[in-house]
C-alpha cells in the first residue's frame, strides 16, 4: 500500500499534490504504475475524495500522470533522474568561490535579530521620532500618487541626486553635481559596488583595524588580500600605508568606526597624497558624520580631493533610519559610467516611490528639520548615557569616541578581553544589554573593551542601564581571576 506523509502546509489539494509528486519523483510510484483509486486514496489520507481528485488532475495537467479520472490514472512514463528529491536536498550546494568566501561572514552578519533586553545598548539600532514617521507616511503617499510606473535610471531619480548634491555642498564641503551621486540601497551596496568596480580578486585593500564589518566581509568575499592598519585617536595610522600595490584603502576619516577617533587634516593629507601616488583610491565612508556632538561637523575628505580620488559613500540609514535601505555615492568623472553599469546589473535602480519620497523631503527643508531633530535627541542622549557611566560606573571605564554618531567605546583595562562574554552574560541578567569590541579588530584587540549604542534608548532608560550596569562591573572587578569566572560563555552574536 502506498504511504503518503501531508506536509501540512497550505491548501489540502496542495499537500496531496505534493505527496504524490515526491512519491512518483523519488521511485514509489514507477513509471506506468497506477495510482490507486480517488476514492481509496481519500480513505487513507482522511481528507475529502474531491480534494484527492483535484490533486489527480493537477498531476495530469502538469505531465506527472496520465490518463483520465474515473478509468485509471497512471504514472507518467518518464526516468526521473535518482535522488532528485531527497539526495540533493541534504547535500551542502556546490558554491562558487564567491558563495563560499561570502558564507564566512554570514553568521556574523546576519540580520538584527536585536536581544530582547529592556536596556539594550546595541550599536545600529535606529532614533525613532513620531516627527519623522508622520513626516514619511505624508511624504510616501503624496509620492505614491505622483511616481511614474516605469523603471527608473540606474543612477537614480535626477531630482533625489539633484537634492543630495545639493545637501552635500551646505552641509559636507563637498562640491559635487547631481551627475556626480549614485543613489544606492546603502552603503553597503556602495561597498559592494565600488569593490568590483574597482578591485579584482587578490588584489590588496587597506582597512582599519578595528574597522565596520560590512566592509571587512565584502573584501573578504571578494577574495582581495586585506591589509589590516592600526588606527589612534587621529584615526588611521597612515605612516603605515603600504609602499606599493594596494589599490584602494577603505577609511571612516570624520569618526573612526568603532574607536571614534577623527583623522587630522596633516593625515588626509598625507593620505589623498600616498593615492595620488600610488593611482589607489580613496573609498570614504561617512556614515554618521553629520552628528557631530562637540564642535562643529567638520568638513568629509572629499571636500580636500583636488584630484578625484575620493569614492565617498553616505547613508539615510542614520540620517533618517535604515529600514529605508537608501544611501548615496559620489564618484569621480571617471567613475561615473561603470557605477552607473554596476548599479544597472545589480538591481535596475532603487525603488522610485521611495526616492520620490525622499527626494521631496530634502527639497522642501523638511529633511533638514529632521536631521537637526536627531542630532539634537541624539546629544541628549550621548549626555546622558556618559552622565550615567561617569556617576555609576565611575573609575571601571575609559570612555572614547563619542563626540559624534550614535555610539561611544568604553574600554575596561582592568579586563582581560577573554573575559568579556561573562561581563555581557551578567550583564544580560540585570536586562542590559552591552557588546565587546573585539569582534571589530581583524587583529587581536589589544585591549578589553566595549561598543555601546545609545541611539535606541530613552536618556532615562540610559541613566538606568548605566545604574544597573555599575554593580556589574564592580563585581567582575572584584572577583579574583576574572578571566576565569567571567569568561565561561561564548560571546553573543553581533
Ligand atoms: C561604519 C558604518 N558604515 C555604514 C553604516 C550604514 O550602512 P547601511 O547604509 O548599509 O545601512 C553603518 C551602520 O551601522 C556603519 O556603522
Amino acid at each position: 500500500m502506498l504511504h503518503l506523509e501531508l506536509d501540512h502546509r497550505g491548501a489540502l489539494n496542495q499537500q496531496v499534490l505534493r505527496a504524490l509528486k515526491r512519491a512518483i519523483v523519488d521511485g514509489r510510484l514507477a513509471a506506468g504504475a497506477r495510482l490507486p483509486s480517488s476514492r481509496a486514496l481519500a480513505h487513507t489520507l482522511g481528507v475529502s475524495r474531491n480534494t484527492v481528485v483535484d490533486a489527480f488532475e493537477q498531476l495530469v495537467a502538469e505531465g506527472f500522470a496520465c490518463g483520465r479520472v474515473g478509468a485509471g490514472t497512471f504514472v507518467a512514463p518518464s526516468q526521473w533522474p535518482r535522488g532528485v528529491a531527497s539526495g540533493a536536498v541534504a547535500r551542502a550546494p556546490r558554491l562558487a568561490a564567491y558563495g563560499r568566501r561570502a558564507l564566512r561572514g554570514e553568521s556574523k552578519l546576519q540580520p538584527a535579530e536585536r536581544q530582547r533586553l529592556r536596556y539594550n545598548l546595541e550599536y545600529g539600532a535606529p532614533l525613532v521620532s513620531p516627527a519623522m514617521q508622520s513626516a514619511w507616511r505624508r511624504a510616501l503617499s503624496r509620492a505614491a500618487d505622483r511616481s511614474a510606473f516605469d523603471y527608473p535610471p540606474a543612477q537614480g531619480l535626477h531630482a533625489l541626486r539633484s537634492a543630495i548634491a545639493d545637501y552635500l555642498g551646505r552641509r559636507r564641503g563637498i562640491a559635487a553635481a547631481a551627475d556626480d551621486v549614485v543613489v544606492l540601497g546603502g552603503t553597503q551596496q556602495g561597498v559592494d559596488l565600488a569593490l568590483r568596480v574597482l578591485v579584482d580578486p587578490g588584489q590588496s585593500v587597506v582597512l582599519e583595524d578595528p574597522c565596520y564589518r560590512g566592509t571587512r566581509y565584502a573584501l573578504q568575499a571578494l577574495g582581495a588580500r586585506i591589509l589590516g592598519l592600526p588606527v589612534d585617536a587621529e584615526g588611521l595610522r597612515v605612516e603605515r600605508l603600504p609602499r606599493a600595490g594596494a589599490r584602494l584603502a577603505c577609511i571612516t576619516p570624520s569618526h573612526q568606526f568603532p574607536t571614534g577617533g577623527v583623522l587630522s587634516l596633516a593625515r588626509r593629507i598625507e593620505l589623498l597624497g600616498w593615492a595620488r601616488r600610488h593611482d589607489a583610491w580613496l573609498l570614504e565612508d561617512d556614515y554618521d558624520g553629520e552628528f557631530r556632538h562637540d564642535g562643529r561637523p567638520l568638513a568629509a575628505l572629499k571636500s580636500l580631493d583636488v584630484d578625484g580620488r575620493v569614492i565617498y559613500i553616505g547613508s539615510f540609514s542614520k540620517l533618517a533610519f535604515p529600514a529605508l535601505r537608501l544611501g548615496f555615492i559620489v564618484v569621480p568623472p571617471g567613475l561615473r559610467r561603470a557605477f552607473a553599469a554596476a548599479k544597472w546589473l545589480a538591481d535596475r535602480g532603487g525603488p522610485v516611490v521611495l526616492q520620490a519620497a525622499l527626494a521631496e523631503l530634502m527639497a522642501s527643508g523638511r529633511f533638514e528639520r529632521l536631521v537637526r531633530h536627531s542630532a539634537r535627541a541624539l546629544l541628549l542622549r550621548r549626555d546622558a548615557l556618559l552622565a550615567g557611566l561617569a556617576t555609576h560606573c565611575a573609575g571601571q571605564l575609559e570612555v572614547e569616541g563619542g563626540s559624534a554618531g550614535m555610539h561611544l567605546t568604553a574600554w575596561l583595562p582592568w579586563l582581560r578581553p577573554d573575559a568579556l562574554p561573562g561581563l555581557v552574560a551578567a550583564a544580560a541578567v540585570r536586562e542590559v544589554g552591552i557588546y565587546p569590541i573585539t569582534p571589530y579588530y581583524h587583529s587581536l584587540a589589544p585591549r578589553a573593551g566595549l561598543l555601546l549604542g545609545y541611539a535606541g534608548l530613552a536618556a532615562a532608560d540610559l541613566g538606568e542601564a548605566s545604574r544597573r550596569l555599575g554593580p556589574v562591573l564592580a563585581a567582575a572587578r572584584s572577583s579574583r581571576g576574572n578571566a576565569a569566572h567571567f569568561g565561561q560563555n561564548r560571546q553573543s552574536k553581533r
